[in-house]
């Protein structure tokens, strides 16, 4: 209800909601929208939250979101809910869980790590610690930090 006087509700897509304040637009670029697909998208920054003080929300309509972007989003985004929207009305809501294993979709550190120059090397994190988040490489040990992923994120 917070948000209610600065967006209205959306027929069909996506919300994402309690995004840390500040961090919509690494949603936006997790989700690769840059503003030229044409679905009208809505970006909430810094309102009111009880649950979690100041928040971010981001409202995308025709779009719902895969598995790898819910991923994705909760490892900088820990309470993130994701909306799905059908005909005005909330037709799923996924609390996100911050996976165990993250595959594929980060890089690590180390440059010498062997995810960094087997051209076939596909790199894994084992989450040590979920609050606050840390990854840990399979092969070599460097960890992640959530700021860690933010920067390779945004980068
Ligand atoms: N929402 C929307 N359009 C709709 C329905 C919901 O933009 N047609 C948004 C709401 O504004 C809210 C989010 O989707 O930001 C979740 O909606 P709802 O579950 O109704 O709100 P809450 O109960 O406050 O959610 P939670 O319990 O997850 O905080
Ligand atoms: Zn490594």
């Amino acid at each position: 209800m917070e948000n209610g006087l600065i967006v209205t509700k959306i027929k069909d897509g996506t919300v994402i909601d309690h995004i840390p304040a500040g961090r919509a637009l690494a949603v936006l670029k997790i989700l690769g929208i840059k503003g030229n697909e044409g679905n009208r998208v809505a970006l909430v920054m810094n309102v009111d939250s009880h649950r979690i003080g100041k928040k971010d929300i981001v409202k995308i309509e025709e779009r719902v979101i895969n598995n790898v972007e819910s991923e994705l989003i909760t490892l900088i985004a820990p309470n993130a809910t994701i909306n799905i929207i059908k005909n005005y009305e909330v037709a799923e809501k996924r609390k996100l869980r911050i996976p165990d294993i993250v595959v594929g979709i980060l890089k690590c550190q180390n440059p010498l790590c062997i995810t960094n120059n087997d051209p076939e090397g596909i790199s894994k994190f084992s989450s040590v610690s979920k609050v606050p988040i840390v990854l840990k490489c399979d092969y070599c040990d460097t960890e992640l930090t959530e700021d860690d992923v933010l920067r390779q994120i945004l980068s």
